[in-house]
């Protein structure tokens, strides 16, 4: 039976096409078009809004003659591979997604994802509809040069997952994950990247345009590989963009990492920063990264399966235009990059002058103090395509160039001489072979361009720099921090106020009764608000409070810190504040044994099912063992652990729960709950809804919305916004769902529940 017509094809003739949209590829701008139509109604409220004239994908024609002629001219592909590229390229995009997480909720995860997820896929005998044949199987695929194997691409599209009932579970699964922070959905082809960068725990990380964040949260985990220590190293993600930048908060925020910072600032004029200078206790020198990614805006058109509507606004401008700033951020990544260090550049276009263009032009500049790098052993398995050694730019008007004296002046300020490959005897100094182009139809992906360089030596112009410039030592001065909230553009931030220490007026009270142990740093810990009553404490480490209160005055900070500590007032508390799930992992190293409870299974289960915040189980419901352990357990916070014994899983988990008078429950989100629930073996039906069944007349639109973070369209608004300028989030617990909620402080309901 064919339940998925996976390869629509869309087969108008491109004459058609071209007589339908009166002429070549009009531009219509719908940007400009809305706004006019909300001048319009504004002058007459009572008129009714003009109908929504944007395309719907399926019924965009995927067809663009001069993105054909151009590519065709450019010779990106083999001639003989040429139709498979271009029919590839009209086909929907397959899912893929990566496990993520603690490494024995992941393996945990993995087994579960093989043995329910993707035998029912096979079991139900899904085909895809290939011309007149049989059509075959949908198997998931395992990449191979993921490390771990922990990526999986699945030969159905977004769309396939979330429109057919039978696929319902796996899209519930997808979503209620991707929330948890045990998945990660991402394009295969966009996990290359972090994967040839070899980010350690060590490392200083920039992404330099990393919004949404797909790729800087595979930074954060590989910053995490060594899960039992925290990394000494960070990651700063950073995106020019202050609305997208609430898209990198909301990644940050799923990851529960406490070595994250993200920050707002043209990547092209990045700042110097400084930190500690470990050789000269109170100076500081000049912060270089040891790690690059440089993922820049590009015009994307390697996303066409994804982005369909970009069929309808190519042109040989977007790529010309964009190589300018491409090229600039990548400079001045080679510039922040440490001797020794690795960086990578990439972009979603297939295009060789937003490419090749620009990494040769960087080469040529740097005089061999850069190079490229070839990773293609870090790939095994992946098909690609080298580096192209020759193209030729191309006006608006699809005229070719071999050289810049062939270009008329009137395009001169477009093609730019920079553009030009290399000649053919400077071919072995720069390697651009080394260079990977994938394209979609080597593996059915998307599209994409990696180019990975290493710094051998300072730049040529860091080199002229006075000793002073390049490795300026300053001493410390003692600042005071800012009283005022500097404004740059997009929301307002509120300060980074860190704890003063042991004797900051909270942390007493904390430290006793979370029986927090004498290394744990309480300097560590930081607020967002100079005055007033401590709400959301966060937590970061130590070298993200170096980097954020040394460079604060010069780069905008967006966010940064875990929430671990959360005010609560409630009467059963000797200490004001509860813990968080978020900052759980971060702290859970430091709190000592008063408030730490071993949970038996079946108890763990009994208390993430309920989900009634005014009526917790009492406590005479749980197992002997658990009964007898709460017994002296002092009422509020705590953490409650368990730990699988003889399974090859090993599978260990901890949970923020709350001891009270009668009764014990667990204090996670609902995603959270649903994570620990399934990894437990247990009954989570009550949040697996079948959307078909319960609200079949549901209006499409509605049922629609997948919580999926698109990337590349940088139209994407950020969903975050304002609500989030200080961080918090109203932190829904499932234990609490449906009582009220102010700044995330979940209203205790305790005292009359018990
Ligand atoms: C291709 S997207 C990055 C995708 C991202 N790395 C990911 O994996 O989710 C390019 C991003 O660069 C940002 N950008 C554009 N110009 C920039 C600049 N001059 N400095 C920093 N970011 C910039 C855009 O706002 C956009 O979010």
């Amino acid at each position: 039976m064919i339940l998925l017509n996976f390869t629509q094809k869309r087969l108008v003739s491109l004459g058609n096409y071209l007589k339908r949209m009166g002429r070549k590829n009009r531009q219509y701008n719908k940007f400009a078009q809305r706004k006019r139509d909300r001048k319009e109604q504004a002058k007459n409220p009572q008129e009714k809004p003009a109908p929504d004239v944007r395309k719907h994908y399926e019924d965009i024609v995927r067809e663009n003659a001069a993105f054909e002629e151009y590519y065709k001219g450019q010779k990106v592909c083999p001639e003989e591979e040429w139709e498979t590229f271009m029919n590839t390229l009209k086909e929907n995009l397959p899912t893929a997604f990566r496990i993520t997480g603690s490494k024995c909720e992941a393996a945990a995860l993995m087994k579960i994802v093989k043995s329910q997820y993707f035998s029912e896929i096979l079991n139900m005998k899904l085909q895809v509809e290939e011309g007149e044949g049989q059509g075959e199987e949908i198997k998931p695929i395992n990449l191979p040069w993921y490390p771990g194997g922990y990526a999986w691409q699945l030969r159905l599209s977004r769309t396939d997952i979330r429109r057919n009932e039978a696929l319902y579970k796996l899209h519930n699964f997808l979503v209620a994950e991707t929330a948890a922070g045990g998945v990660s959905r991402q394009e295969t082809v966009s996990m290359i990247p972090p994967v040839v960068l070899d980010v350690q725990p060590h490392h200083k990380v920039l992404d330099m345009c990393a919004a949404p964040g797909s790729k800087t949260a595979q930074l954060i985990e590989f910053l995490h590989a060594d899960e039992d220590k925290m990394p000494t190293g960070f990651v700063m993600a950073n995106d020019v963009d202050n609305s997208r930048c609430y898209m990198l908060v909301h990644q940050a925020k799923r990851l529960n990492s406490p070595c994250i910072l993200i920050t707002n600032h043209d990547s092209a004029v990045m700042p110097s920063l400084v930190v500690a200078d470990e050789q000269n206790p109170g100076s500081t020198k000049p912060l270089k990264f040891d790690r690059i990614l440089c993922d820049v805006p590009c015009s994307g058109d390697a996303t066409l399966r994804k982005n369909p509507d970009i069929w309808l606004k190519w042109s040989t401008g977007n790529g010309n235009n964009l190589h300018g700033i491409q090229y600039r951020v990548l400079k001045r990544g080679c510039e922040l990059l440490e001797v020794g260090g690795r960086l990578v550049y990439s972009t979603c276009s297939f295009n060789p002058v937003e490419n090749e263009a620009v990494v040769h032009r960087v080469l040529q500049e740097t005089a061999g103090s850069v190079a490229l790098v070839n990773v293609a052993d870090m790939l095994p398995g992946l098909k690609f395509r080298p580096g192209m050694t020759y193209w030729r730019p191309a006006s608006k008007d699809m005229v070719f160039y071999e050289k810049y004296e062939d270009v008329p002046e009137k395009w001169q300020t477009v093609v730019r001489p920079q553009m030009f490959p290399p000649k053919p005897e400077d071919l072995d100094k720069y390697h651009l072979d080394r260079c990977i182009r994938i394209l979609p139809h080597q593996q059915d992906t998307g599209g994409f361009f990696v180019a990975v360089f290493e710094k051998l030596a300072p730049l040529p112009w860091e080199k002229d720099m006075k000793p002073a410039e390049a490795t300026e030592t300053k001493k410390e001065e003692p600042k005071e921090p800012p009283k005022k909230k500097r404004r740059m553009g997009g929301y307002r931030e509120d300060p980074f106020v860190f704890f003063s220490g042991d004797q900051e007026d909270v942390f007493p009270s904390i430290k006793q009764f979370y029986d927090l142990n004498s290394d744990f740093d309480a300097t560590c810990l930081l607020t967002r608000c100079f005055v007033g009553k401590k709400k959301n404490i966060y937590l970061v480490s130590p070298i993200v409070k170096d980097v954020v209160m040394k460079n604060e005055a010069n780069i905008k900070i967006i966010n940064t810190g875990v929430k671990t500590f959360v005010r609560c007032d409630n009467k059963n508390m000797v200490c004001p504040f509860r813990l968080s799930q978020e900052g759980l992992q971060s702290i859970t190293q430091f709190i000592g044994p008063a408030r730490r409870l071993r949970i038996l299974k079946e108890d763990l289960i009994l208390v993430l099912q309920n989900d009634n915040p005014s009526k917790p189980p009492d406590v005479k419901l749980f197992s002997k063992q658990t009964q007898e352990a709460v017994k002296e357990f002092a009422t509020g916070s705590c953490v409650l652990e368990y730990k699988e014994e003889g399974q090859e899983t090993n599978l260990s988990l901890t949970l923020v729960g709350w001891r009270g008078v009668h009764s014990l429950r667990a204090y996670t989100a609902t995603p959270d709950t649903v994570h620990y629930l399934r990894l437990l073996g247990a009954d989570y039906s009550k949040y697996d809804v079948n959307k078909f069944k319960k609200a079949s007349d549901v209006p499409e639109a509605d049922a629609e919305g997948d919580g999926d973070v698109t990337e590349a369209t940088e139209s994407t608004s950020a969903a975050a916004g304002s609500s989030e300028t200080n961080g918090d989030e109203a932190e829904t617990t499932s234990a609490a769902a449906g009582s009220s909620e102010t700044n995330g402080d979940v209203q205790m309901t305790e005292q009359t529940a018990s």
